[in-house]
């Protein structure tokens, strides 16, 4: 099965599509695809047989997802803590990404045609190397594509990618690209595997599981979230349009609380940046005290020095982020 399926709504479908799409749509929507397995028992059929299905699924959604005008999905395909499953089951899920990955970069012209990026959120270097190469070079072949944009979480955990968001922060203060002081929630969500992405607007998560099961905490703090009883390979269109309206209905509490976040970010910052420069005068200023004027005019040059090394350090990170993912493409057979 392809990753791009190609097909038309029906009427009915096309009808209520363009009726939701009078109103708010989400630009960016998660999901956990729960219940494969379950599907499986249900259907007689065996696990992996749940899980194909699931990726069929997951090709389904794409297309109603463009249908509604949703340019980008992020999806939960493997957890790091997956890898406690079975010997078996774990490896008949990197058999079925290879399979996949190896299709989609069969079908480069058609992800060129519609634009699509196709990006890998977790810690490679958890997987099997010719999986890791096989993935990377996937990446690499569309990360120029800027239509529509799809993010694979992948030996992936929210924990986990906090973490390494942490230990980045860290190297660059070792590398004296930043100061400990430029470390700030803004900094942080730059440093996360999702850095390319604004924060999903909607997260769905099938099976009726109400939890999150460690994925995307910090990048869901203003979302939607929607818990629906369907088993992921039976998700349906009306499923979606089900969770989009869900969003509808709550939208202008989301965009009023993401405004007052932005608003409280921007006022920490200042002040961290007033504390800064409180310091430096202390240390350089004669022991006399700054009057305001040129006070304000200090914390205004060191606002403009502070984002200039952040800028710089942002682009250390995404440099030696490229150039792990080149390195690897380069090794695919
Ligand atoms: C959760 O159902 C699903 C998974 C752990 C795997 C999801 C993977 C896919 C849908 C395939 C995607 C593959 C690629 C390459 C993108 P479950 O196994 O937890 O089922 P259960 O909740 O019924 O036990
Ligand atoms: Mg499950």
């Amino acid at each position: 099965m392809s990753w791009i399926r190609e097909g038309e709504l029906n009427l009915i479908e096309r009808l209520s599509a363009n009726v939701l799409k009078a109103g708010p749509v989400p630009k960016h929507v998660a999901f956990i695809m729960d219940g494969n397995r379950r599907f499986a028992r249900k259907k007689h059929v065996d696990r992996q047989e749940g899980h194909s299905q699931g990726f069929n699924k997951l090709a389904e959604t794409l297309r109603w997802c463009l249908q509604l005008d949703i340019p980008e999905v992020t999806v939960y395909a493997f957890s790091i803590e997956n890898f406690n499953r079975s010997r078996e089951e774990v490896d008949g899920l990197m058999e079925l990404a290879k399979l996949k990955f190896l299709r989609l970069l069969d079908e480069r012209d058609k992800l060129e045609k519609h634009g699509v990026c196709i990006r890998v959120l977790g810690d490679l270097t958890l997987l099997p190397l010719d999986l890791q190469q096989l993935i990377a070079k996937a990446v690499v072949a569309t990360r120029e594509h800027n239509r529509c944009f799809l993010n694979v979480c992948f030996a992936y955990t929210s924990r986990h990618e906090m973490a390494n968001a942490v230990r980045e922060m860290a190297w660059g203060v070792e590398q004296g690209l930043i100061k400990a002081s430029d470390v700030s929630e803004a900094l942080l969500s730059e440093c996360l595997y999702s850095s390319n992405s604004p924060n999903p607007d909607l997260l769905i998560r099938t099976s009726g599981e109400v939890r999150l099961s460690d994925f995307l905490l910090w990048q869901t703090s203003h979302s939607c979230l929607v818990f629906q009883s369907v088993l992921w390979p039976e998700y349906s269109f009306w499923n979606l349009c089900d969770a989009v309206i869900q969003y509808q209905c709550n939208h202008a509490s989301i965009m009023k609380a993401r405004d007052l976040h932005q608003d409280e970010q921007r006022r920490q910052q200042l002040e961290a940046d007033h504390a800064c420069v409180a310091e430096l005068l202390h240390h350089h200023g004669n022991g006399k005290p700054a009057d305001g004027p040129r006070r304000q005019e200090a914390v205004a040059e060191y606002g403009l020095r502070r984002e200039a090394r952040v800028k710089d350090f942002l682009e250390a990170l995404r440099n030696k982020r490229d150039s792990f993912l080149t390195q690897l493409a380069s090794q695919a057979t």
